[in-house]
């Protein structure tokens, strides 16, 4: 009888043929025309599950369904709980994907589509490390549950309340979530903290309609004018956030944390030149990583009025809006950062125009005990399927639901990332390395021997 390891040696292709049919289906969470797909790809998973030998169960919710499934043969070993998701951001822009975002295609090394590395490729290794002991030794080291859900790119609000409800179902002696990157490609990584959020949408309206530039203009204020002056006044000179009390909670980097990412091999010209840009910018007195990993930003992520088409018109828009995100870290509360946001516009708003603001999500940052005999589990199956140890690094991304977790199960978390830097999440050519993904799912098989106690 094959090993667990040479069962994922011997399958690595079939592995990959079944990521690109899931990758294949247009999970997109946030756009309601994509609904049926979100679903469809729930059922695919739900009967990718039962055929892998777990029980499985789909939980309709308002929005999209969670697929939670168990295996739960393991008597007197600990349970894992594996978190992962389904849904992807959209595809847009479609015109710079070099190949369609939902039609997986294979080149250098990488198989390319949108929710590649963020999450399906990702949570599916965990699910292949399962099914090389389910089909090889007949059992796991350890009990597994997994937990997938469909509205991660929206802020899970549907499993927020599952996790309330369903509390005893989920019970488990460690959580371990792959929805993170390697520190770089070939140095695997364990994040103990990630990045909260909170979103937010300015409008400000002006004339009731459009008005002809040359007839009215000058004579009323411009609403993307005004917009433009108010988030001119985000940050100040010194790359500082002005919201007022905004840095109050901040909590600052430890010693020890200041000196490792130093000792990390970081290099700020190669930031640079991977990013494109003319220099790199930030908050004043922070490197690159500290800006990313320990450092609250307010971000414009999108901005819009007026006429947007081909060549000019000559208009005075009636009104103009910006989406915004700010990303929060230990200990800044998401809902005393938005009420001093939502004040802050009100004051640099202008009385010519009116203002609205609404609150799109918002979710707390995430700091985990750094170290732990789970963390040491993670970095020895790191080691045995990667080759090399992992470095303990922060992250700037946010996973909302990690904390619901952690705080209402009471269970000690993992954040065990696959994916790299540059595998283009939410934006045009998504990718995941395949090598990776064979390697993912080696390390996850050593995990759960290691949590097993083997
Ligand atoms: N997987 C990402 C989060 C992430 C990215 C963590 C990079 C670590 C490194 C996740 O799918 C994501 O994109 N989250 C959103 C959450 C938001 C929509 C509430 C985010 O961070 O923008
Ligand atoms: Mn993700
Ligand atoms: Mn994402």
């Amino acid at each position: 009888m094959k090993t667990p390891v040479e069962y994922i040696n011997s399958n690595g292709e079939r592995f990959v043929q079944e990521l690109a049919d899931m990758l294949r289906i247009e999970s997109v969470s946030t756009d309601p025309a994509y609904r049926d797909e979100v679903a469809r790809c729930a059922g695919y998973i739900h009967r990718h599950l039962e055929k892998v030998g777990f029980k499985v169960q789909t939980f309709e919710t308002k929005r999209h369904p969670i697929v939670y499934a168990e295996w739960l043969g393991a008597k007197g070993r600990p349970t894992a709980l594996i978190y992962g998701h389904y849904d992807v951001q959209p595809p847009d822009p479609l015109e710079l994907w070099r190949t369609g975002p939902f039609e997986p295609t294979m080149a250098d090394g990488n198989i390319y589509a949108r929710g590649a590395s963020d999450d399906k490729g990702q949570f599916l290794a965990h699910v292949k490390a399962a099914e090389a002991y389910l089909k090889t030794a007949g059992q796991l080291p350890v009990n597994v549950k997994f937990i997938l859900e469909g509205e991660e790119e929206v802020g899970s609000g549907s499993l927020a309340q599952f996790i309330k409800s369903h509390t005893d179902l989920l019970r488990a002696d460690v959580l371990i979530v792959s929805d993170s990157s390697q520190f770089e490609a070939g140095i695997p990584a364990i994040t103990y903290a990630l990045r909260g959020i909170v979103a937010a949408e300015v409008v400000v309206r002006g004339p009731n309609q459009d008005l002809h530039s040359g007839g009215f203009g000058g004579s009323v204020a411009n609403p993307a004018n005004v917009l433009a002056k108010i988030i001119s006044q985000f940050h100040d000179e010194h790359g500082r956030v002005t919201v007022p009390g905004f840095y109050d909670d901040v909590l600052p980097l430890a010693e020890w944390e200041r000196e490792a990412w130093s000792a990390l091999p970081f290099d700020e010209e190669e930031y640079r030149q991977f990013l494109g840009v003319k220099e790199l910018y930030g908050e004043e007195g922070f490197s690159s990583l500290e800006r990313r990993w320990a450092r609250p930003t307010l971000d414009v992520n999108g901005i819009y009025g007026g006429y947007m088409g081909e060549g000019s018109k000559t208009i005075v828009p009636s009104s103009a809006g910006a989406k915004i995100s700010m990303r929060l870290v230990p200990n800044q509360d998401p809902e005393r950062i938005g009420r001093s946001f939502e004040e802050h516009v009100r004051a640099l708003c202008p009385s010519t125009v009116e203002l609205m603001m609404t609150k799109a999500h918002g979710s707390p940052p995430l700091l985990l005990p750094s170290e732990g005999p789970t963390m040491d589990a993670a970095a020895e199956a790191y080691r045995k399927g990667f080759g090399v140890k992992p470095v303990l690094i922060r992250q700037g991304g946010s996973i909302p639901i990690v904390t619901t977790f952690v705080e209402h199960l009471k269970v000690p978390a993992i954040l065990m990332g696959f994916g790299r830097p540059d595998d283009n999440l939410h934006s045009p050519n998504e990718k995941l390395n395949l090598e990776d993904f064979h390697k993912a799912i080696l390390a996850s098989a050593y995990l759960l021997e290691g949590l097993g106690g083997a």
